[in-house]
C-alpha cells in the first residue's frame, strides 16, 4: 500500500517534471515567433502573404505609417556634414558598393561608363550619385526631398561635379521609357510605399540590356537585431533615429527575385553585406558613441562594411532588362 502510494507520487512527480519541461518549450517558442511576428504582424495579411511566397504587395499604409521619411527633408545640408549620423552611411557603405559596381558592372558586365546614362533613385544627399558621376556615367539622382535634392545638387556643383537632379519619386518616375542603361536605387527599396510599382517603374526607364543595380535589408530576426533593436531601439547602443526603419518593410532576396521576374528583369546576383570588425567589438564600439565618449566621425573611422556569402542582414544585388 505505502508502496503504491510512493509510486504515485513519484509518478506525480516525474508528471509535473514533465509539464513544466513542456511549457518552458512552448514558452521559448512563442518567444521566437514573437520576434519574428510582432503582433501588428497578425494583423496585417501583407507580410504574411508575401512570408508563405505569394510575391509582394504593396504594403499597408498602418506599415508605412510607422516609417519616419521626414527625417531626409529635415536633415537638408546635414548630409554632408561628416560628424552627423548619416555620414556614416557614406563612410561605411559606399566603399563596399563601389568595388561591387566595379566588379560586377564595369569588368564583368562590360557595361561603358562613358557611354551609358545612369539614375540614382531616391538619391538623398548624392552620396552614391556623386560615386556613379566619378565612375564616368553621365548621370542624374531623383529624390522625393525636395530639401535633399537641393542639398545634393548645391554639393555636386561645389566639387564640379556634372550631375543632373531632379525631384520626384519611385513609383512615378519622371523619366521616358528606356532612358537609362544603368539604375541605382540603394538603401531606399526598403523605404518606400509601393514596392512592385518601383521596381516596374525601374524596369520601363531602363533600356534592354540594361542593369538594375540595388542594395536593401533582408527581413530576418537577425536583421531585427541588428538593424532595428541596436541601430535603432535599444539607448546603449543606437545610432540612428527610431522608426528610421521599420522591419515588416524589409524585402527577403526571394521576394526581390520574384519581384524583378514579375517585370522582365533577370536576376543575375546577390551578396551579403557585413562589417569587417567582429561583433563585440562593434558592440564596445557602438556603445562608446551612444555614451558620448566617441563622436559620430571617430566611429565611421574605425568601420566599413565588406562582401559577405551571408544575406541574413543587407545584401546587394543585380538584374538585367530583358
Ligand atoms: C537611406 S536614404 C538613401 C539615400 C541614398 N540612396 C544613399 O544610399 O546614400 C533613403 C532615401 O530614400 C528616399 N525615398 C523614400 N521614399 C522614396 C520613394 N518612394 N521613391 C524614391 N525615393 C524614396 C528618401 O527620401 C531618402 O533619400
Amino acid at each position: 500500500m505505502i508502496f503504491a502510494e510512493l509510486g504515485q507520487v513519484k509518478n506525480s512527480k516525474y508528471k509535473n517534471a514533465q509539464r513544466a519541461r513542456k511549457s518552458f518549450w512552448i514558452r521559448r517558442l512563442m518567444r521566437n515567433v514573437k520576434m519574428k511576428f510582432s503582433r501588428h504582424d497578425y494583423l496585417n495579411l501583407d507580410i504574411v502573404v508575401s512570408t508563405i511566397g505569394y510575391g509582394m504587395r504593396k504594403i499597408s499604409q498602418a506599415i508605412y505609417g510607422r516609417m519616419d521619411n521626414a527625417v531626409y527633408s529635415a536633415l537638408g545640408n546635414q548630409w554632408w556634414q561628416p560628424d552627423s549620423a548619416f555620414y556614416q552611411m557614406k563612410v561605411f557603405l559606399n566603399p563596399v558598393r563601389v568595388g561591387y559596381v566595379k566588379r560586377k558592372l564595369i569588368e564583368e558586365t562590360r557595361i561603358d561608363p562613358k557611354t551609358t546614362a545612369a539614375l540614382d533613385v531616391g538619391c538623398g544627399g548624392g552620396f552614391l550619385t556623386e560615386e556613379i558621376a566619378r565612375m564616368g556615367f553621365d548621370t542624374t539622382g531623383v529624390d522625393p526631398s525636395a530639401r535633399s535634392i537641393e542639398a545634393a545638387a548645391a554639393h555636386a556643383r561645389e566639387n564640379g561635379l556634372n550631375v543632373r537632379y531632379r525631384t520626384g519619386v519611385g513609383e512615378s518616375l519622371p523619366f521616358e521609357d528606356r532612358s537609362f542603361g544603368v539604375v541605382f536605387c540603394c538603401d531606399v527599396l526598403e523605404h518606400v510605399r509601393d514596392l512592385p510599382k518601383v521596381v516596374s517603374e525601374i524596369s520601363r526607364v531602363l533600356k534592354p540590356g540594361g542593369v538594375f543595380c540595388y542594395d536593401t535589408l533582408n527581413r530576418t530576426w537577425v536583421s531585427r537585431l541588428a538593424a532595428i533593436k541596436i541601430s535603432q531601439d535599444w539607448k546603449p547602443w543606437a545610432y540612428m533615429p527610431p522608426n528610421l526603419h521599420v522591419w515588416e518593410m524589409f524585402i527577403k532576396p526571394g521576394e526581390m527575385k520574384s519581384l524583378l521576374r514579375q517585370n522582365g528583369l533577370e536576376w543575375k546576383d546577390h551578396r551579403g553585406l557585413k562589417p569587417d570588425i567582429p561583433i563585440p567589438r562593434l558592440l564596445g564600439y557602438l556603445r562608446k558613441r551612444a555614451r558620448g565618449e566617441w563622436t559620430y566621425a571617430e566611429l565611421a573611422a574605425k568601420v566599413r562594411m565588406v562582401e559577405s556569402r551571408v544575406t541574413a542582414v543587407m545584401y546587394m544585388g543585380l538584374a538585367v532588362k530583358e
